[in-house]
C-alpha cells in the first residue's frame, strides 16, 4: 500500500516544513513512477487520487455546494430522511471506518443516532482529515477517534489500533463509481475481508440518470469543477517538478451513455511540450489526459456487485426524485 503522506507534506503545511514547489519532495518512488507511467501512456492518465491535495479537497467541498452537483445533496437528503432506519440497520456501538472521510461531516451527522464505539477517519489527504478530526473531537469527546492518512484504493492494511469487532465500513459519496466495475468488485471484496464475518458496509451509490443532469453535474456553470480538475496539474507540477502550463488546458466532463459512466479529461488547448526532470511529453492540440471516471449503476447491478463481493444488501434507501441509492449490506460467508 502506498502511504500518501507525500501528498500532504507537499501541500502548504503550517510549520512551513516541506516547501511546496520543490521536486525534491518526491520521497516516494511509487508516486513518481505511477505518475510517469500514466503521463507516458498512449492515452495519458493521471490517477484521480492526485485531485485531492489541500486545495483540491477544498474545491471538492465547493463542488458539493453547487446546484448542479446533485450527489452530495441527494445522499444527504436520504441520510436525513431515513436516519432512524439507517441507524437501526447498522446498530449502535460499531467500529465505524470512514473511507475518504474528507471533512468528516457525513459521518458526524450520523454520530448521535449511530453512537459508534470507535470512529476511524481514513483519507488520502492526511492534513485535511487530521484537522477535521481535531474539530470533531471537541464536539464528540466520548467517541474514540483516529485519523489515518492512507491510499485505501491500493490496499487496506488497518493498524492494530482499529477495533476488529463489528466493523462498519462507511463509503458514501458514490466514490465506488470512480472504480471500473471489475476494480469495484475487487475493492468490495477487500472490504469484505477487512470487515470480518460480523462486519457490514454502508455505501452511497449514484444511479444512472438523464444525460443532461449528469453533464451539468460534471461541468458546472461557474467552472468550479473545471478548477478542481485543472488543479491536478498544479499538484503534479509540485510532485514531479513538471511544467504543465495550466491556462493551456481545459476541463472536459460528460456522460458517456454507452459506457455507463461520466468521463473527466483535461484537454490541451494547443500543441505543447510538457517537461519534467529526466523527461517530458508532447501533446497535440485537442489531446486529452484522462483524470477520472464516475460509473453510474442501475440499482439491480449495484446490488449484484455487492453480492459478487460477499455482501448481502439488507436495506436500500433511495430518493423519490433523483436516482441514488444508500445501501446497508451485511457480510455473508
Ligand atoms: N467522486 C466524485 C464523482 O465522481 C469526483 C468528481 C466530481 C470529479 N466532479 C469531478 C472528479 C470532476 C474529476 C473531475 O462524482
Amino acid at each position: 500500500m502506498i502511504n500518501l503522506m507525500l501528498t500532504s507534506c507537499t501541500t502548504e503545511t503550517p510549520s512551513g516544513a516541506g516547501a511546496p514547489g520543490s521536486s525534491a519532495q518526491v520521497s516516494s518512488a511509487h508516486v513518481a513512477a505511477e505518475l510517469y507511467d500514466g503521463l507516458g501512456a498512449r492515452q495519458a492518465t493521471i490517477s484521480p487520487k492526485f485531485l485531492y491535495d489541500a486545495l483540491g479537497s477544498k474545491l471538492f467541498e465547493a463542488i458539493c455546494e453547487l446546484p448542479e452537483y446533485y450527489p452530495t445533496r441527494t445522499e444527504a437528503g436520504i441520510f436525513e430522511r431515513h436516519a432512524g432506519e439507517i441507524a437501526h440497520a447498522c446498530g449502535v456501538g460499531t467500529t465505524l471506518i470512514d473511507l475518504g472521510a474528507g471533512n468528516c461531516a457525513k459521518a458526524a451527522a450520523l454520530f448521535p443516532l449511530l453512537r459508534p464505539a470507535q470512529y476511524v477517519a481514513v483519507d488520502i489527504s492526511t492534513d485535511f482529515v487530521s484537522e477535521a478530526l481535531a474539530r470533531l473531537r471537541l464536539r464528540f469527546p466520548h467517541i474514540e477517534m483516529q485519523a489515518l492518512g492512507l491510499d485505501f484504493s491500493s490496499g487496506l492494511a488497518l493498524p492494530d489500533s482499529v477495533r476488529r469487532e463489528r466493523r462498519l465500513f462507511f463509503y458514501p459519496g458514490s466514490s465506488l463509481g470512480n472504480f471500473t466495475p471489475p476494480e469495484a468488485r475487487s475493492f468490495l471484496t477487500r472490504l469484505r475481508k477487512g470487515c470480518g464475518p460480523d462486519g457490514a458496509l454502508l455505501i452511497g451509490i449514484d444511479l444512472a440518470k438523464d444525460k443532461a443532469v449528469l453533464d451539468a453535474a460534471y461541468d458546472d456553470a461557474l467552472g468550479v469543477t473545471a478548477a478542481f480538475n485543472l488543479n491536478v496539474l498544479r499538484h503534479v507540477n509540485r510532485l514531479l517538478g513538471s511544467d504543465f502550463d495550466i491556462p493551456a488546458w481545459r476541463h472536459v466532463g460528460f456522460y458517456n451513455e454507452a459506457a455507463g459512466r461520466v468521463e473527466m479529461h483535461l484537454e490541451a488547448k494547443r500543441a505543447q511540450r510538457v517537461r519534467w526532470p529526466g523527461g517530458g511529453r508532447d501533446f497535440a492540440a485537442g489531446e486529452r489526459i484522462h483524470t477520472e471516471n464516475s460509473y453510474k449503476y442501475r440499482q439491480a447491478d449495484a446490488i449484484g456487485l455487492l453480492e459478487q463481493s460477499g455482501f448481502e444488501a439488507t436495506r436500500v434507501w433511495t430518493d423519490p426524485h433523483c436516482p441514488f441509492a444508500v445501501i446497508h449490506a451485511q457480510a455473508i460467508a
